[in-house]
């Protein structure tokens, strides 16, 4: 179990156990909050990042977060929107899954998310909400752990589609 909000705001200065880094399968960095979130980690989160010679999509790996005020950041690299009959959905659910596991493995109970794969990687908005709060949503009603989740959506735009795919669950 566990609660589920979205807010607005900067997800690199978010004082949590983790921040999930919307990446790209190399894991060496970009732009986006990736850029961000390395820019506000510093150099060692790059060091940290090449061991694990990429990541798939849909998977995740969690690294310290150095000098972000997060003590963790999990890297997941999500599905690039080509159309939509590409498993895309299934690959962003994946994500949310997996980045969520990680996490409690390594003890988080307070865990932050931005919005996967609807910046450069095209996924359309209210479709990657719905995806996200539903499988966030299932998980925590299905752990036995008590868990902080929060969507940090950098626009009001963003936040708002978060809020509407809330409402609908309800
Ligand atoms: N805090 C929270 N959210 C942020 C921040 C921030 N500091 N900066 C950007 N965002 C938001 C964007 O506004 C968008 O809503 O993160 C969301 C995801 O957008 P992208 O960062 O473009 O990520 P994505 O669409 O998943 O594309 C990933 O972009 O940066 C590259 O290396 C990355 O190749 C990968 C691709």
């Amino acid at each position: 179990m566990g609660t589920f909000d979205v807010i607005q705001g900067d997800i690199t200065i978010s004082r949590v156990d983790a921040i999930v880094n919307a990446a790209n399968t190399t894991l060496l960095g970009g732009g986006g909050v990736d850029g961000a979130i390395h820019r506000a980690a510093g150099p060692d989160l790059f060091a940290a990042c090449v061991p694990f010679n990429g990541c798939p999509t849909g998977e995740a790996r969690i690294t310290p977060g150095f000098e972000l005020p997060a003590k963790w950041v999990i890297h997941t690299p999500g599905p690039v929107w080509r159309g939509g009959q590409h498993g895309e959905a299934a690959l962003l659910a994946a994500c949310y899954r997996y980045s969520l596991q990680l996490a409690v493995e390594h003890g988080c109970r307070t865990i932050d998310f931005p919005s996967l794969s609807t910046g450069v990687y095209g996924y359309p908005l209210d479709q990657a909400a719905n995806i996200a709060v539903r499988t966030i949503t299932d998980w925590l009603t299905a752990v036995d752990v008590t868990v902080r989740v929060r969507l940090v959506a950098f626009d009001s735009q963003t936040a708002a589609a978060y809020r509407e795919a809330q409402q609908n669950l309800t």
